[in-house]
């Protein structure tokens, strides 16, 4: 898979623990995240990646912030875009199967490297439901449409 990620100051190291893993497992990297020693404010960060994920061949998106919070409404402001904060694996899977969320947030001061790996992997393995979550998604394409 092709994936972008980004990422805060509040989240490097996060970032290259993530990044490691998808290339470690032979998966594409784009890497639009901060580097030690280099800040960003979320709000800029997670348009960029916003834009990247509808713009371009990518499978979905990776936001980091602090909290993944800050990051993700940030994300969430783009039209097309929906981006979920998780912090424990069942979310992350539910994230993709119901919402068919396209961007993966998470806080780099919230998880551990091992539980946000957990989470990644179960958000990847999973599937979107469609049937009556694709209603539901398209519910919120309407809310987009109209405000
Ligand atoms: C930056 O210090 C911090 O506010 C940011 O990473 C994030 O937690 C915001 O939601």
């Amino acid at each position: 898979m092709k994936v972008v990620i980004g990422n805060d100051h509040g989240a490097i190291h996060l970032k290259e623990i993530l990044k490691n893993h998808l290339l470690d497992k032979g998966h594409e990297v784009i890497d639009l995240g901060i580097k030690e020693g280099e800040s960003v404010d979320y709000p800029i960060k997670g348009k960029e990646i916003a834009e990247y994920v509808l713009k371009h061949d990518v499978a979905f998106g990776i936001a980091l912030c602090g909290t993944g919070i800050g990051i993700s409404i940030a994300c969430n402001k783009i039209k097309g875009i929906r981006a979920a904060v998780c912090s424990e694996p069942f979310s992350a899977k539910k994230a993709k199967e119901h919402n068919n969320a396209n961007i993966l947030c998470m806080g780099g001061r919230v998880v551990g490297d091992e539980l946000a790996i957990m989470i990644l992997d179960e958000y990847m393995k999973a599937s979107f439901a469609g049937g009556r979550h694709q209603r539901r998604v398209d519910l919120i394409s309407d809310i987009e449409a109209k405000n």
